[in-house]
């Protein structure tokens, strides 16, 4: 079995010993065996968000399928925390990536970062002493500016429980070793994060947008690469507590459009009966990647992409 470890704080990895063949084996995918990872002790984390279901167990699979790329752009329509775009660029693989997001509040954190605003946000995160009144304080402050959404973000994704952005989710309590609040901000981290993706800014683009309002022209196109992380299907489901403010989608269009494309693309979904039959109606190959969440809780995800000998080892 191989086994992937991508950070040995999350304590994630995936296992990549069963992608041996594509579950649909009507696409003619059977040849793409012999698959292997990236066999790293740890990924580095670019992103400044925490995400729920957030991609680091993805990256070495990511870079196999970046490797060798032509593409000059990576598209990434439902970016959140952007963190396969941001891996991307910074280490190469990419010269430019631009990321579509639909809530306003994660698009204000990447407009500021990628802008000259990124120092003030820095200087905030680095002075503000926390403490639960002084994230009520923030929390509950109106936002008139960008940059001041952008700071109110980063402190509820960081201080909330699981990260949740959305709707009125409770703050961290116990946390981790009982940290309580200050469980997972970490200033200086933060700080340094925002700072190399300012240095990146050039090659990096934000759209505040609807994503749908680009898929149907990008995956058009025999030159565009895209990396699609859309929202959970499973938050569909009515009574399933919302994670993004944005969650549902029209999946069927959006697979729809997939099986049609022209494009390259690589796109990772939950894990469950409604998205296999998804998958299957539309005849899109998939494969199921296993890997361990933070919370040492084995997870499984399914894997999509138009040609899997490109997240395939031939080494
Ligand atoms: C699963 S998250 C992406 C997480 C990301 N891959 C990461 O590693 O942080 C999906 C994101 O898509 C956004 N989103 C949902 N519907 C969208 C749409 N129609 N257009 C653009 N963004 C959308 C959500 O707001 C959310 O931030």
């Amino acid at each position: 079995m191989f086994i992937e470890r991508l950070n040995t704080n999350d304590n994630v990895f995936a296992t990549l010993d069963h992608l041996k063949a594509p579950q649909d084996k009507t696409a003619g995918l059977k040849g793409a065996c012999n698959l292997r990872g990236q066999n790293t002790a740890s990924v580095p984390h670019y992103s400044p968000f925490r995400y729920p279901g957030g991609k680091s167990w993805l990256s070495g699979i990511f870079r196999q399928w970046l490797a060798g790329s032509g593409s000059s752009v990576l598209y990434e329509p439902f970016a959140g925390g952007g963190s396969m775009s941001l891996l991307a660029v910074i280490e190469n693989f990419i010269p430019r990536a631009v990321l579509f997001e639909k809530d306003a509040a994660v698009a204000a954190v990447w407009k500021t970062i990628l802008s000259s605003d990124a120092h003030w946000l820095i200087d905030r995160i680095l002075k503000f002493r926390i403490s639960i009144d002084s994230v009520n304080d923030v929390l509950m402050t109106k936002t008139r500016t960008t940059r001041t959404l952008a700071f109110q973000t980063i402190v509820k994704n960081r201080c909330r429980r699981g990260g949740v952005i959305a709707g009125g989710a409770g703050l961290i309590v116990r946390g981790e070793r009982g940290n309580g609040i200050k469980s997972r901000w970490y200033p200086e981290t933060l700080a340094k994060r925002i700072q190399l993706i300012y240095e990146h800014r050039e090659r990096l683009e934000i759209r505040e947008d609807d994503a749908f309002r680009y898929l149907p022209k990008l995956l058009k196109s025999k030159s565009s690469r895209l990396f699609l992380d859309p929202p959970y299907t499973k938050l569909m489901t009515p009574g399933v507590k919302p994670l993004y403010l944005h969650c549902r989608l029209n999946h069927e269009r959006l697979c729809e459009m997939l099986a049609r494309s022209e494009a390259d693309y690589l796109l990772t979904y939950d894990d469950t009966s409604f998205t296999r039959q998804l998958l299957e109606d539309c005849g899109l190959p998939f494969y199921p990647v296993d890997m361990m969440n933070s919370n040492a809780v084995m997870k499984r995800e399914l894997l999509v992409s138009n040609d899997f000998t490109k997240v395939t080892s031939h080494r």
